[in-house]
């Protein structure tokens, strides 16, 4: 992959935009509007996109195309580039670290997406009541069946194979397909969900109460901290900053391309999906069913994953026989594709990495990822409802993000510099980028974001030392297995720094250090 770029703009664009649309959008950003006060939470949500999400966008897009230039497609290198001090390549070690321990349980509901869809096909769901189709779902994750293997594996070797056919015979390809795919899907959905009367079909409000409710702002309690960390966090993951795929997609480009134009368009694209469909599908139809408060209960009860594959199809079944089928097909191809031009993204670092540094051909390295996933996979399947799941998506899929970015701009705004920073990012651009993001890059987004990891201090604590009142996770009485987990999480980061290292020796006993 190291001497590829991308086949055309409108693919780079879309496979960027791939990898940001995924299964937070919607998934977990329903839930974090529905569990921080609906209306209330869209205004930081949307102040977090302008101060954070933005500026972390130019800022990661700009590294990976100036990292490019010198050849070096994975985020401890790329900031070898940026600056000579040593403790930047290990620090650069969270691109890779989160985007395998992420893939490694995202993997997972990306498999679920796909057999929900072929289950749908089937018609498995029609007549059942929403005991049945809850029962089904723990039945599932429980392991009840054969089913979550086979996909799961399924899923794997999917992901493997698109990822061996590289960036324009494989990512961009699948990105082309499934980002139109999954904008019409989300459409479809949208309309039914909006278009639910009072009365009809079972429904018990028209489909517009739900969305009013969202858009709704309260500011009873817009100060509060939790509300703000919350918004912060599902920023980070729906435009997957601090992750490190950014830099290692537009590492790609070539050195003149625009930055300026394509990072809008990727990150207005993805709010576009989350914040219109995201927020047209889920929140309407189960408001249109149960009502706000009963849907909240679903939510503290069963999360994301309550919302989607425990309560939809059943409520599917209200439209119908062929409707049921249509919607829940739709519903989860919409997932499965939105998951899998995600983890695709996430197979790119450590793909590009072993590529640069250990002469990995593509084949190989789309190999040694999926292994890897396979292998780190294990445990968040198996111990699912022991919490091994969670802490991965807390450690990796929400922590690290933050303490990369915060490691991220304060390399890019003060030690790279600003002014070589806001060349790199006004180089070959095709807008005029505000020159109020020079002051806000510099000034407000660092300030925000050692703001927000000082805010989380707390809470990160309390989940460390399993505080079931305070911390984020509340499974204390697994402790040995999630314990484990978090052993299993260190180690990977410590192995991947040992590689870097190796890279490192490598390549000054070679005399190839740039
Ligand atoms: N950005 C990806 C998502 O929203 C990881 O799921």
């Amino acid at each position: 992959m190291s001497n590829e770029s991308w086949g055309s703009r409108v693919g780079l664009v879309l496979a960027m935009a791939g990898n940001a649309v995924g299964l937070g959008n919607f998934l977990r950003f329903p839930v974090q509007a529905i569990d921080n006060g609906g209306g209330t939470f869209i205004i930081p949500y949307l102040v977090c996109f302008l101060l954070m999400g933005l500026p972390l966008l130019f800022i990661e897009w700009s590294m990976g195309r100036f990292g490019g230039r010198y050849g070096h497609h994975s985020t401890p290198f790329i900031l070898d580039t940026m600056d000579k001090r040593r403790f930047w390549k290990y620090l650069g070690v969270f691109g890779l670290f989160t985007n395998i321990a992420v893939a490694a349980y995202y993997c997972y509901i990306e498999s679920w997406a796909l057999s929900y869809a072929v289950k749908s096909l089937m018609g498995v769901f029609g007549g059942m009541s929403q005991a049945e189709v809850s029962a089904h779902f723990d039945e599932y994750v429980g392991l009840g069946t054969n089913w979550p293997i086979t996909f799961w594996i399924l899923c794997l070797a999917l992901n493997t194979w698109v990822l061996s056919r590289g960036l324009s015979g494989g990512i961009e390809m699948v990105a082309k397909f499934a980002m139109p795919l999954l904008i019409m899907f989300g459409i479809l959905l949208a309309v039914q969900g909006l278009t639910l009367t009072a009365g009809e079909k079972g429904a018990i409000n028209d489909g517009w109460v739900g969305l009013n409710w969202l858009w709704e702002p309260d500011f009873s309690t817009i100060w509060s901290p939790k509300v703000w960390l919350a918004a912060a966090g599902q920023i980070f993951f729906t435009l997957s900053v601090g992750m490190g795929t950014i830099q290692c997609y537009a590492s790609y480009m070539k050195s003149k391309d625009d930055i300026a134009l394509n990072a809008m368009s990727a990150g207005w694209m993805n709010e576009f999906v989350e914040v219109v469909l995201g927020a047209a599908v889920v929140i309407p139809i189960c408001v249109g069913y149960f009502g706000i408060e009963d849907m909240k209960q679903i939510v503290a009860d069963g999360g994301g994953f309550g919302l989607a594959f425990k309560t939809l199809p059943y409520l599917f079944n209200n439209w119908g026989d062929v409707l049921a089928i249509v919607a829940g097909f739709s519903w989860f191809g919409l997932l499965f594709f939105a998951g899998i031009t995600s983890s695709l993204a996430m197979g790119t670092p450590f793909m590009g990495f072993l590529e640069d540094e250990f002469g990995f051909n593509k084949m190989k390295a789309a190999l040694s990822f999926g292994l890897f996933i396979l292998l780190l996979g294990a445990p968040a399947v198996i111990f699912f409802n022991e919490g091994v799941f969670d802490e991965f998506d807390y450690w990796a899929g929400t922590v690290s993000l933050v303490v990369f970015a915060v490691a991220e701009v304060v390399l890019f705004s003060w030690v790279f510099g600003m002014k070589r920073g806001w060349k790199e990012i006004t180089d070959g651009a095709d807008i005029t980028v505000p020159t109020i993001f020079k002051f806000i890059i510099k000034w407000v987004t660092p300030l925000i974001l050692i703001a927000v990891f000082i805010g989380s201090l707390d809470s990160i604590w309390d989940t460390i030392m399993f505080n079931k009142e305070t911390g984020y996770l509340s499974k204390p009485e697994n402790h040995n297995i999630i314990i484990m987990g978090r052993l299993i999480l260190l180690a990977v980061y410590l192995g991947l720094s040992f590689l870097v290292y190796v890279a490192y020796t490598r390549r000054r006993k070679t005399g190839r250090i740039t």
